[in-house]
């Protein structure tokens, strides 16, 4: 294998960087060539690529968004679509692809895949709502954005004993207004994957009142409803009067936490290793879900030593 492509598709996730850079590195490594190809699909159809090494990679660790660009690109999915995107991975000599992005990105890596490309998928998504991994690139990062703002509106809400509404991302489903109403102490949460009552939430936020609470919060996917629909039907159920606001774009924005910088690093760089030992076809994500009991006798008798592969990434990642 001489030349691979990356390219990164579908709604931008902070993280992203370091996951190319990791991915230049390592291809580099290993004395690959590696094409960016930018604006996902679109610059795999139009063949618009840069070639990188570790200049064009220079400094992107901490910055949010994604170097390559990325789109949206209906055509790509039709048969036509395809056939154009395999012309210019011939033209161009392409032996592998790497494909970061969301569940739509990676249906189109498998359609790739199935043509005869061999692919390798790293799940890029604020929403966290990729099969396979416990953690998407940019979760966390999106989070912390989110309650970051969040406790700063209870500052106020506290101040004027207030009821807030707060809209946040995920279009089909309700990870990130989960994860921040549990990280927030917000009064109820919203998603599309439950059902739910407003009269009954209404009735909860009065009785939080009544119990001496000095504001409540209301956190709603956007999948579920809006800001406005919830503030609407609290007024009319409950007389509860509130504030609204909708985070938006904001939450997907921002240099990437640590923990998305060594997610993006370590599956950058597994991506190559798996494309190099001729897998395609398959996500490279991180499952570890449970908790785990240990006996205290053992906690204390055993010393926890690092990862030896997380000192090699380290190592290899650092020229
Ligand atoms: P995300 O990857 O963030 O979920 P989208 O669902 O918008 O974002 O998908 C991004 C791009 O991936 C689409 O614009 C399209 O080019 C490609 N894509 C999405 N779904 C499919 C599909 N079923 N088959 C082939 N390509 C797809
Ligand atoms: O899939 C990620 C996501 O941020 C969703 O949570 C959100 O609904 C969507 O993308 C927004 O997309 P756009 O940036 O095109 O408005």
């Amino acid at each position: 294998m001489k030349r691979i492509g990356v390219l990164t598709s579908g709604g931008d996730s902070p993280g992203m960087n370091p996951t190319i850079r990791a991915v230049v590195h390592e291809g580099v490594n290993q004395g690959l060539e590696v094409f960016g190809f930018k604006r996902g699909y679109v610059g795999l159809m139009d063949n618009d690529h840069i070639v990188m090494d570790l200049r064009t990679v220079g400094g992107i660790i901490k910055q949010g968004g994604t170097i390559l660009l990325t789109a949206r690109c209906e055509e790509f999915k039709s048969e036509q679509g395809i056939k154009v995107a395999l012309k210019t991975i011939e033209t161009e000599g392409i032996e592998g692809l790497i494909v970061i992005g969301g569940d739509g990105s990676l249906r189109g890596a498998l359609d790739l895949c199935e043509a005869g490309v061999p692919v390798i998928g790293i799940p890029g998504s604020i929403d966290n709502d990729i099969y396979g991994t416990d953690m998407s690139i940019g979760v966390d990062t999106a989070l912390n954005n989110i309650v970051e703002v969040v406790d700063k509106i209870k500052d106020t809400a506290s101040s004027h004993e207030r009821t807030f509404i707060i809209e946040v991302m995920g279009r089909n489903t309700g990870y990130l207004a989960i994860a921040s109403a549990i990280s927030t102490g917000a009064e109820a949460v919203i998603v599309p994957e439950v059902e739910y009552d407003l009269a009954v939430i209404c009735q909860r936020l009065k009785e939080g009142y009544r119990r001496g609470k000095t504001n409540s919060l209301v956190i709603v996917a956007e999948g579920a409803d809006t800001a406005y629909g919830v503030a609407r039907q609290l007024k009319k159920l409950g007389q509860i009067e509130s504030k609204i606001t909708v985070l938006g774009h904001l939450q997907r924005g921002g240099s990437p936490t640590c923990f998305d910088r060594l997610l993006g690093s370590r599956l950058g760089k597994e991506a190559i290793e798996l494309l190099m030992k001729g897998e395609s076809g398959k996500m490279v994500g991180t499952v570890k879900k449970e908790t785990e009991l240990t006996d205290l006798r053992t906690v204390t008798k055993n010393k926890k030593e690092i990862d030896k592969s997380f000192i090699e990434l380290a190592e290899k990642l650092s020229k």
